[in-house]
């Protein structure tokens, strides 16, 4: 079968031949002794208009194709210089190879990604979650591709685990036990040994704490998988099972994790430009104007830089602006990331050296004492897209702010050790791997850049 993709990208080529598709029919319109099928493949936005006339055996049946069916059809491309599009197929052929009913949910006529979602089985054969996904998948490419030309290793870190990396306790539990029969120890508890694990287990928050034990084996190491959080906030940017990147680079400071962040996100945003230009044009037109040319300025300037205590004083300006007011100690909101990335900084900024309250036990302790070697980093349209730390590397402080933090240190042991046995300088962060493709495609909500969402009270499918 020959790709849709394959005969709009190189026309000359096919004029005049005769080949063989395989698609789902988008429309199909027949009058007297002819009529006109529209099909797509999945391989471009583009359909390929066929014309088939009563000379063909089924002829009947096939003006009675529904939309949604399946077809292989078998023709001649030829050339219609008057047509709106410039090559049309004559077929010789077309089997159904399975049918669809009158009462197809995607019938030709734009449908609202509120009511796509409802049917998220089918909603990837739109021309928009057909580029959506297509560019996921790409983006997906190019970060593979960024991390292994740099000689990074990609790491598996396991989904199961017993710890709480961001301790913001937001964790799914795992359990095999009877919910509607818990065991109970004698003092009331739940019986964990009775559990699979013989412990309280969840689904990993992030894979970080995994991913720098192999950074202490490898150097440069990234983990890129699924993670898992049961925030819950009924946002635009949260789900609850979402993609997460992390990279772990050792003998390196906040300021090289700056590096990293900004070349890979500038690297992926042109990977995206030069190799998917058609998809970038339908979202340029349809979703979100003006994105490539705000793309193209982003890859072409430096990001900028501000640290969390200038980031206030700016902020405090404005809290005439904000539901939430800004004070020094105080968790950014998306309002304030907002302003800052679209009205102060008007491009992709660093906020640096947070407050040590607010973030995770692991990052380095400034000299300050009271700020951390932290950086989020923000983009207009989303607020935050990035976090990332240098990591503490002395084993006396980070005992201590475990200690402060109430954390059990025996659940840690092995992250105790990496400082105990050739501990370095080291730092990573996480890209939100939907929040990227949000950035990139222009679409505003995460549920319609991740195939199937998972979110407060929405587990369908
Ligand atoms: O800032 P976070 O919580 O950082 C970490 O988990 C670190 N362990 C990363 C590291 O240093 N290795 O999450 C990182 C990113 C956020 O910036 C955001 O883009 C994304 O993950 N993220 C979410 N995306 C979608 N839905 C959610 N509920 C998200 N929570 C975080
Ligand atoms: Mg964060």
């Amino acid at each position: 079968l020959t790709d849709i993709r394959e005969l709009h990208r190189e026309k000359d080529v096919y004029i005049g031949k005769e080949i063989t598709v395989g698609g789902w029919v988008r429309n199909n319109r027949d009058s007297k002794n002819f009529g006109f099928l529209v099909i797509n493949d999945g391989t471009f936005f583009e359909p390929l208009q066929v014309v088939y006339g009563d000379g063909l055996e089924n002829f009947q049946e096939i003006c009675k194709i529904n939309v949604g069916a399946a077809v292989v059809i078998r023709g001649t491309i030829v050339a219609t210089p008057e047509a709106k599009q410039a090559f049309e197929m004559q077929a010789a052929e077309v089997i159904v190879e399975g049918p669809s009913t009158a009462d197809y949910p995607l019938q030709k006529k734009r449908h609202s990604f509120e009511y796509l979602r409802t049917i998220s089985h089918l909603r990837a054969r739109t021309n928009t979650f057909q580029a959506v996904f297509r560019v996921r998948s790409l983006i997906a490419y190019a970060i593979h591709t960024f991390f292994m030309e740099r000689g990074f290793v990609y790491v598996h870190t396991p989904l199961i685990t017993s710890s709480d990396c961001e301790g913001a306790g937001e964790m799914f539990q795992v359990t095999t036990l009877d919910m509607n029969n818990v065991p109970k120890t004698e003092d009331g508890k739940v019986d964990y040994t009775q559990d699979f694990f013989g412990k309280p287990v969840n689904l990993t928050v992030s894979g970080q704490l995994d991913v720098e034990t192999y950074a202490f084996a490898f150097k440069n190491v990234y983990t890129f998988g699924p993670t898992f959080r049961a925030e819950n906030s009924n946002t635009t940017r949260h789900a609850a099972e979402f993609w997460m990147i992390e990279p772990e680079i050792c003998f390196a400071d906040l300021k090289d994790d700056m590096i990293l962040a900004e070349s890979m996100l500038k690297y992926v945003i042109r990977y995206v430009l030069e190799n998917a230009p058609e998809e970038m044009a339908f979202f340029n037109q349809f979703v979100d104007k003006g994105l490539i040319e705000r793309l193209q300025h982003v890859v072409n300037s430096d990001f900028g830089h501000v640290t969390y205590t200038e980031a206030i004083k700016i902020l405090e300006k404005h809290n005439d602006e904000f539901d939430y007011k800004v004070f020094w100690g105080c968790d950014l909101q998306t309002e304030h990331e907002r302003y800052l990335t679209e009205k102060e900084f008007k491009r992709p900024v660093f906020v640096t050296d947070y407050p040590k309250e607010i973030k995770a036990f692991y990052m380095k302790l400034n000299e300050d004492g009271k700020t951390v070697a932290a950086m989020d980093c923000l983009v207009p349209g989303i607020g935050e897209i990035i976090g990332g730390s240098q990591r503490e590397d002395n084993l006396e402080i980070l005992e201590k702010r475990m200690e402060e933090l109430g954390l059990n240190k025996e659940d840690y042991q092995f992250y105790l050790d990496l400082r105990r046995y050739g501990s370095a300088r080291h730092a990573g962060f996480g890209l939100g791997f939907e929040r990227c493709v949000m950035y990139i495609t222009g679409m505003g909500n995460i549920r319609d850049v991740i195939p199937f969402p998972r979110t407060v009270n929405n587990c369908d499918l």
